[in-house]
Parts: C-alpha cells; structure tokens; sequence
C-alpha cells in the first residue's frame, strides 16, 4: 500500500459550498459576464480609518515580530471592554482567547473538549462550517430541524441531548436565517445547558448587526454558573475586516481558555501581529462605523425584501439582523443546489443553496451588495424563475 495515500480525516472533509459557488461565480465574472453576486459573507464596506492607521504606523515600526500565543494585552483589554459595554461583564485577561476569526475560536474550543465520538447538537439552519469541524475535532455532529418554521423549539432541542452531548452551538442573529432566538429561548437554553452540565457556546459573531430597535439576549442575564458559557465574537462582520483574521472567545472558564491557549501555541503559536493592532484600534475607535453599515444594511435589505415580495410563491422570513435573507424557493424547485445552479446560469446571479446550511428548498441571499445591485440581482431571478413555471407548466 501507498504511504501517499491521505489520512481518513482528509478524506471526510468536504469542500465549503459557499466557496465553491465563490469559485464559480469568480469564473464567469472572469468570461467578462455581468454576474451578480448575492452570495458573500462580508461586507464590501472599507475597514475604519483607525484600523488602518494603526497597522501603518506599526508597519513603520518594522518591528512585526510574535506576539503572545492568545493575544497581545492591549486586544484582550479592548475585548474586555466589549464585553463590559455589550454584556455587562467584567472578565479579566486570562478569560479571553484571540485567534485567527471566530472560525479558529470555535476550532480550538471542539479540539480542546471533544473526544472521540462526542455529540455537538446545533440547530438548522446552520452555519456551514459546523459540521465538518465538528468532524474534524473527532466529533458527531447532532443537527436539530425546526418542525416549523426556520428556529427550533427547546423541547426540539432537548430531545436530541444523550449522554454524549459535549456541547450545544447557538448562532444569534443566524447565518443564514437572520432570526433572532427569543429571549426564552436563550434562557431555556443556558439553563438547560447548566442543569446538563454541556458547553454552550454562543456564536455571536452577528450580534451588532441586527435591525428594527430588535435585542439580542444576552446569556450572562440568565446564568448562575458560567463555567459552561463560551462566547464568541470577531471583527470581520462588525467592521468588515474579514481579511485581518481576528476574532476572540470569552468565558469565565479559565482551564478552557488556557486549553484553547495551549492548542493556539502548538498550531499557530500566534496571530497576525499588524492584525491584532488593527483589531484593537477598530476595537477603541469610534463606533459610529458600526452604525453605518448597520444603517447600510438596513436599507439595502429593505430593498431586498420589497423585491422579493413581487415574487410569487416564495416564503420570506423577514431578517431581523446579519446581512442574509433565507427564502423559500421550493415551489420553484426542491432541490436548491439545481436551483442555484440554473439562477448562475440562466440569470447570472449567486446565491447559496438553503441544503449547505442543512435546510432544503432554500436560497440565501446575502444583502452585503450595492442596492442597485441587491434589485436588479433579483429582478433577474424573478425573470428566470417566469421562464421556469412557464416552460413548466
Ligand atoms: C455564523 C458564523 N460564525 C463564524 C464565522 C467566522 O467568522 P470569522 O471571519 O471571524 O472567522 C462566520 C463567517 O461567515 C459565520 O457566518
């Protein structure tokens, strides 16, 4: 036998759907075809003017050298205020984890608490990249369908716990829903989560990003003991600085963070020192740059939402934040990857099959395009979408 041959691991990881679309939408854009993307995950806003000073001003320094493995003092103390100014929590250096976005975070938490064959239960629809680093960790991802709806139920969610329940995943706002879960919800959640003795880690990386006067609630409101409370945040979406890979965990549990450390040394050994600059002065700056894209994102998924409503027999749950909206196609056809497919084909315009984020008969549409954009991309699904039911019919 080969020793070439590539590890089981290997083999079982699949590619990113949503990348893969990226990498087809990115060919035909490059056929020179007017393509309209509506399946990004990151906002073309630029990164505030403070981030980008303070990596040029520390470029100059030409002193760009490691910085400690889980973060320099200076991020986990504008962390540290983030989490005081939005959660109410005062947490100290050693509860707080920088890692390469939100995505490294919530890697080293599965690596550093699963052993094999351990249950992660998650709600769909989900993030992409859950299941496959739930695997990678050694994992068994556990997805839990809402019976109705796009947000499962707590006794939905009970009902999948066994005795070899590790952890849950909440993502709230959800990528790719928008929805927000209830305050309820959350609280059933942590106590459920403490009364089971099972991480909870909340993945709140579109916490900023939400609409209408709507509130996120807020975990800590609801706990009495948080040792099993991880929550995860970044500054890709909130400033749009997906490239600068930062992204941070806070939980009072300190063997945690310092487990989560040690992997991050032995991996990585640290992040992007110009990163971590940039992220702390985005961090300390003025927010009025949060609103901004909130305000443009507002109004963009307004425009959004007024041009769905002109297309027949779609379900549209209105997003309450991130920038995605998750509409049912289904009428049109089950089977979102072929409809995805023939809307690249036949209208030019991405979108991300509603089967990557385990929910078929779905597209989401993400609203971080320009406005003009955002309404012609859908006039042109419409336009396809006349072509299929006549043809059809
Ligand atoms: C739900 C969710 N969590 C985490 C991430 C990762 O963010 P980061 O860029 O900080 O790794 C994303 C990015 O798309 C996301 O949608």
């Amino acid at each position: 036998m080969s020793n070439l041959t590539l590890s089981t691991r290997a083999q079982s990881i699949g590619d990113s759907p949503t990348l893969k679309i990226n990498a087809l939408a990115r060919a035909l854009k490059k056929e020179g075809k007017p393509l309209i993307h509506l399946g990004v995950g990151e906002p073309a806003f630029p990164a505030p003017q403070a981030a980008v000073d303070a990596i040029i001003a520390k470029a100059q320094t030409r002193n760009i050298k490691y910085v400690p493995s889980s973060g320099t003092p200076e991020l986990k103390a504008a962390v540290a205020r983030y989490t005081e100014t939005y959660y109410g929590r005062k947490v100290s250096a050693d509860q707080i984890i920088i890692s390469a976005g939100a995505k490294q975070v919530l890697y080293n938490f599965l690596l550093v608490t699963l052993n094999a064959g351990d249950e992660v239960i998650f709600p769909a629809p989900y993030w992409v990249s859950y299941p496959e680093m739930i695997k990678l960790a050694g994992g068994k991802p556990v997805v839990v369908r809402p019976a109705h709806g796009l947000q499962i139920t707590l006794p939905e969610l009970t009902a999948a716990i066994t005795p070899r329940t590790k952890a849950i995943i909440l993502n709230s706002p959800n990528n790719p829903s928008g929805q927000i879960f209830e305050a309820d919800f959350v609280k059933g959640l942590v106590e459920l989560a403490e009364q089971k003795n099972i991480f909870l880690f909340m993945d709140d990386i579109y916490n900023q990003l939400i609409f209408d006067g709507n509130k996120c609630p807020n975990p800590y409101d609801f706990c009495t003991d948080s040792q099993n409370l991880v929550i995860a945040n970044g500054v890709s979406k909130l400033y749009g600085m997906t490239g600068l890979r930062i992204g941070w965990a806070v939980s009072e549990n300190r063997s945690l963070i310092s487990a989560m450390g040690r992997m991050q040394a032995q991996s990585t050994s640290c992040n992007c020192d110009l990163s971590e600059v940039a992220a702390t002065a985005a961090l300390l700056g003025d927010q009025r740059c949060v609103k901004d894209l909130r305000d443009l994102l507002y109004t963009n998924r307004e425009a959004l939402l007024a041009e769905l409503s002109k297309i027949p027999h779609i379900g549209v749950h209105k997003p309450q934040g991130t920038f995605y909206c998750f509409a049912d196609f289904s009428y049109y056809n089950a089977d979102s990857q072929a409809l995805a497919q023939y809307l690249l084909e036949k209208a030019l315009v991405a979108v991300v099959p509603g089967s990557a984020f385990g929910m078929e008969g779905y597209l989401r549409m993400s609203f971080c395009a320009s406005k003009d954009q955002i309404v012609e991309g859908v006039q042109r699904i419409a336009k396809a979408l006349k072509n299929l039911s006549v043809k059809e019919d």
